[in-house]
């Protein structure tokens, strides 16, 4: 199984990415959060990511015009990424009602228009990701022929409208039934938090089921279960990797503390809430310490999911 992570705005940033590659490994590849444009310019902490030398990763654009997107395009072309995906996908409602995201798949000719784009870049390998459609299903249907027209590396779904936000019920027979007319490889995504929740599809998109748990990917695409003592210190060595390459930045606690809105959410709550609770640098990696210690006794007795 193809296992590729997620891209989750203030989460996969590349402190975690780079992280997750050096010391888990184990996803096809990584997309990044989107870039966009306000006001004709980039954003400047767009910018400083993208500059992370990590040019295997994803790039994604958030585009809702031709002149967007290839001002997206240009921008990655010319740090020397070969990869590029269009986020038809992000339900955020500023987004939406700018005609961005999933926003803009009721309107055929305004994707059209993004999609055009391929065929100015021809070393830029693109894909797709979106959802079935901010208000219909009909939506992504009546795109079917033209994303089977364009030169896609593949799409990745996750089968549920922008109005549903990251609630609601995926629908899962509507994903087979598009994926069934898309000529291009298809990746399924959401509420993948399990091996069980993955193992029936080839290829897998993951988000939070791999912030919460970094090891479900790698155990998922070599098909391995790691257990115990190697498990906790994979997790600890993740952890400090992401210490280490916050290194230069002002705030790493602030950060750090992100990490945790997702990750082990089974861990004790004490503890759990020591580390967030923490106010010095120090402080808080003796709390983290400490929560890594306790989770072998807890794998041990069976208490912890993953
Ligand atoms: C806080 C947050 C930020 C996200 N940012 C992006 C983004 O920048 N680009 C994108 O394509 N999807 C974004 N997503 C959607 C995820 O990539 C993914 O499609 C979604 O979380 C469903 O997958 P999961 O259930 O495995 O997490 C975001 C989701 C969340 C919750």
């Amino acid at each position: 199984m193809r296992v590729y992570f997620a891209p989750l705005q203030g989460y996969t940033e590349s402190f975690q990415r780079l992280a997750h590659r050096q010391v888990i490994g184990g996803c096809a590849e990584y997309y990044r959060p989107f870039i966009r444009l306000e006001r004709g310019e980039f954003r400047r902490r767009d910018l400083a990511e993208l500059s992370d030398g990590d040019l295997d990763s994803v790039p994604q654009a958030l585009a809702r015009s031709y002149d967007e997107a290839f001002r997206i395009s240009e921008l990655v072309s010319s740090h020397g990424f070969r990869r590029l995906d269009l986020n038809f996908g992000c339900p955020f409602p500023k987004v939406v009602s700018g005609g961005y995201g999933s926003g803009i798949l009721g309107n055929a000719d305004a994707v059209r228009d993004v999609l055009r784009v391929v065929e100015a870049f021809p070393d830029l390998s693109y894909s797709v990701k979106l959802r079935l459609g901010q208000s219909s299903v009909d939506e992504s249907k009546s795109l079917i022929p033209l994303l089977n027209d364009t030169r896609l590396c593949q799409v990745v779904m996750n089968p549920r409208l922008g109005r549903q936000g990251f609630g609601g019920e995926a629908d899962w027979a509507a994903y087979e039934a598009f994926a069934g007319q898309i000529r291009h490889d298809m990746i399924a995504n959401g509420d993948m938090l399990t091996k069980d929740d993955a193992s029936r599809f080839s290829a897998v998109m993951i988000g939070r089921g791999l912030l919460g748990n970094p090891l479900l990917g790698v155990e998922l695409s070599e098909g391995v279960a790691i257990e115990g003592g190697k498990r906790i210190e994979l997790l600890r060595m993740y952890h400090r990797a992401m210490v280490a390459n916050l290194g230069g930045i002002e705030q790493p606690l602030q950060k750090l503390k992100t990490v945790w809105d997702y990750f082990l959410p089974d861990a004790k709550g004490r503890l759990r809430k020591a580390v967030i609770k923490s106010r010095t640098l120090d402080e808080y990696l003796g709390c983290v310490e400490a929560l890594f210690d306790s989770l072998g006794s807890e794998w041990a007795s069976g208490d912890l999911r993953y």
